[in-house]
């Protein structure tokens, strides 16, 4: 049976460290453990002395990609920065918002709705679709106060698998997404057609063009798992590409512009330009700015 349970693939090979390195195990007298401990110990600490001083580049110094493609805007607030991109003329497909948000008491309730409603409103100004995150109980309050030029698409559940979040609470949190979008504005479902199907409708062999309905009857929960590359250490609630590119999929075309006034770590900016397309992305915290400019610098010159 491999090691680290029954799941296939998990536990490290036998024969292998940490790191993927080879490792071999070696018996020794029981006499002679403290005298090879003190010689281990000793020839670590010579190794660390011997290190070179490590380099870590300051964030100035990271690359950034083109801001044709990314454009990771200084600490701003997410209304000040809606309501400059909406007086700039911005024009977007899709505005992410995912400011985290789970106060379950009066107060906090009423606040969210306060802060969030001016957000969407702004957002539905810029973009054809807006897509809020956050917890069920939150996000349901918006589904009646949605303002007048959009209209609710959609509500997606999905569950977390390993959030980095140190709440283990976090970790298996079903969280939702609210879809709200302009009544002019298009799905793109067509992304989600296989080669077969592409092929039978050229031919005019596929009589019922697949629609976002089905797409979503079809995955009715997306299952999030952040993947060792794109782990950022970001304990914020980082979203998984695996669930964001399927919205932005749905969403958005190649060259579209995306924007995520509440980037967090970044996956938005991540999942647009794979997908073909540009991303404002911006944040109040420095902290999440940092992340995310680290981020796009490794992913950049990986
Ligand atoms: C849940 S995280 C976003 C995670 C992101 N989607 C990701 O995948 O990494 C929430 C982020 O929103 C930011 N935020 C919360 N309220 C904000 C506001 N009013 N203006 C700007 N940023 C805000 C926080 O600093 C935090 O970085």
């Amino acid at each position: 049976m491999p090691k680290g349970g029954t799941r296939k693939g998990a536990g490290r090979p036998v024969g292998t460290g940490r790191f993927g390195e080879r490792v071999v195990q070696l018996c020794v007298p029981e006499s002679l453990v403290p005298q090879i401990s003190e010689m281990l110990a000793q020839s670590a600490a010579n190794a660390a002395n011997n290190r070179p001083a490590r380099r870590t580049k300051a964030l100035r110094d990271l690359p950034l990609p083109p801001p044709e493609k990314v454009r990771l805007d200084d600490r701003i607030d997410a209304l000040e920065q809606l309501t400059k991109l909406r007086d700039e003329g911005t024009r977007a497909a899709v505005v992410m918002l995912d400011p985290l948000y789970r106060s379950p008491r009066a107060r906090g309730r009423a606040n969210y709705l306060a802060e969030m409603l001016p957000l969407l409103s702004l957002a539905g100004e810029i973009a054809d679709h807006v897509i809020v995150w956050g917890f069920p109980l939150s996000v349901a309050r918006l589904v009646d106060h949605q303002p007048p030029h959009l209209e609710v698409e959609g509500w997606i559940t999905w569950i977390y698998k390993n959030s980095a979040n140190r709440a283990r609470s976090w970790r298996g949190a079903q969280q939702v997404a609210l879809h709200l979008r302009r009544p002019s504005s298009k799905l793109q479902y067509q992304s989600f057609l296989t080669d077969q199907h592409r092929e039978m409708h050229s031919r005019g062999k596929l009589a019922y063009l697949m629609t976002h309905r089905d797409i979503i009857i079809d995955e009715p929960l997306l299952s999030g798992f952040i993947r060792r590359s794109e782990q950022t250490g970001f304990t914020g609630g980082q979203k998984p590409l695996s669930v964001l590119t399927p919205l932005l999929q749905m969403t958005t075309q190649p060259g579209d512009l995306v924007v995520d006034p509440t980037a967090g770590s970044g996956t938005t900016g991540e999942a647009a330009v794979k997908l073909g397309c540009s991303a404002i992305l911006s944040d109040k915290s420095p902290q999440s700015l940092k992340i995310a400019r680290v981020r796009l610098a490794q992913w950049l010159t990986s």
